[in-house]
């Protein structure tokens, strides 16, 4: 049985005796896990810990704002990079999965080099937890997907590595963000890459906006059912914009436009998961939802259901 007391204890030690009295810093997504690895480090060496927040163009609708009002209440040492043109231009005509997230770590690090030495830091803590470096390959495995937190480090980093989660699961880290009150521990994951592995073929900020847009209405209204008591809460739920034109009708006109994917799993630590089955009303909503929304219903005319374990599928679809 994990305790999260005693673990705190023991990184808190940990985190002291390596850290000492030099600087550290972090890169905080919002998520659970950099959110959690930050808290422990903060609690050990205060404002020495230091946490850049990289706003990379591929977050969630009003994520960047909701996320630096969080940290500021958590009396983090914060700096916010906005680097969304960066991103789209490094990655202008990118579209094999994999060199995406390659393009992305790459620019994160690029960004994290620039940033980072204005700190004074020497140590680097990382929130990556068990299943990113066995997806990322570790442990003699195959590479699944190149984990954004995994691998980029660049290879003359002078920098030495912290990172307290690095043998936990997915539900430990929350256990252990309700113990320290984190207000993120029920959010959903989000991955490294953002709306990147969720937008199939290329990366414009066109593309990003439609799958933030839908993103944001399989989220309120998957919410909601849940709050109703119509369905259990998933582990994850999203949609995805799948580079798979159809023709449709608008009206009595011919359209042809873009297919939305929306994925609800359920999981425990997201080295499997199940589709779940989300009610038929609810799924209703948000297609309706998502095409006749002013800003996506000319340019998306269907909407799918993902019925995919992982395995065989993953959870993103890159
Ligand atoms: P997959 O798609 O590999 O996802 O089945 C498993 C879980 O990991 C999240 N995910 C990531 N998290 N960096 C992260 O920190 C990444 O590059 C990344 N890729 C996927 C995914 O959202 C799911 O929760």
């Amino acid at each position: 049985m994990f305790d999260a007391a005693e673990f705190v204890q023991e990184q808190l030690d940990a985190t002291r005796k390596q850290v000492g009295d030099r600087h550290a810093v972090i890169a905080v997504s919002g998520g659970v896990d950099s959110s959690v690895a930050a808290a422990i480090v903060k609690e050990a060496i205060g404002d020495r810990l230091h946490a850049i927040y990289v706003d990379t163009g591929f977050m969630r609708k009003g994520e960047t704002v909701e996320v630096e009002q969080m940290y500021r209440r958590m009396g983090l040492n914060l700096t916010v990079v906005h680097a969304a043109d960066e991103y789209f231009q490094a990655l202008a005509g990118v579209t094999d999965p994999e060199r995406k997230r390659k393009v992305i770590g790459e620019r994160f690090i690029r960004i994290f080099e620039r940033e980072a030495p204005k700190t004074g830091a020497k140590v680097l803590v990382q929130g990556t937890i068990a299943p990113d470096w066995i997806e990322s390959g570790g442990g003699n495995r195959d590479t699944i997907k190149s984990h954004h937190n995994v691998g980029g480090l660049p290879e003359d980093m002078e920098m030495e590595l912290c990172e307290p989660l690095y043998h936990l699961y997915k539900d430990e880290v929350r256990t252990l963000a309700r113990h320290l009150g984190i207000e993120v521990a029920e959010r959903q994951p989000f991955p490294g890459p953002g709306l990147a592995v969720r937008v199939i073929g290329e990366l414009t900020p066109e593309r990003v906006q439609i799958c933030r847009e839908a993103c944001h209405i399989v989220e309120r209204e998957i919410d909601a059912a849940v709050g109703r008591g119509e369905m259990e809460a998933p582990w994850q739920y999203f949609a995805v914009l799948t580079n798979t034109p159809t023709v449709g009708v608008q009206g009595d006109v011919r359209a042809y436009g873009e297919t939305v994917a929306v994925r609800a799993v359920q999981s425990i630590d997201a080295m499997t998961a199940m589709a779940l089955p989300v009610p038929w009303d609810v799924l209703g909503r948000i297609s309706r939802g998502i095409t006749n929304h002013p800003a996506l219903k000319d340019k998306v005319n269907r909407v799918v259901y993902d019925v995919t374990d992982k395995p065989p599928a993953t959870v993103e679809w890159e």
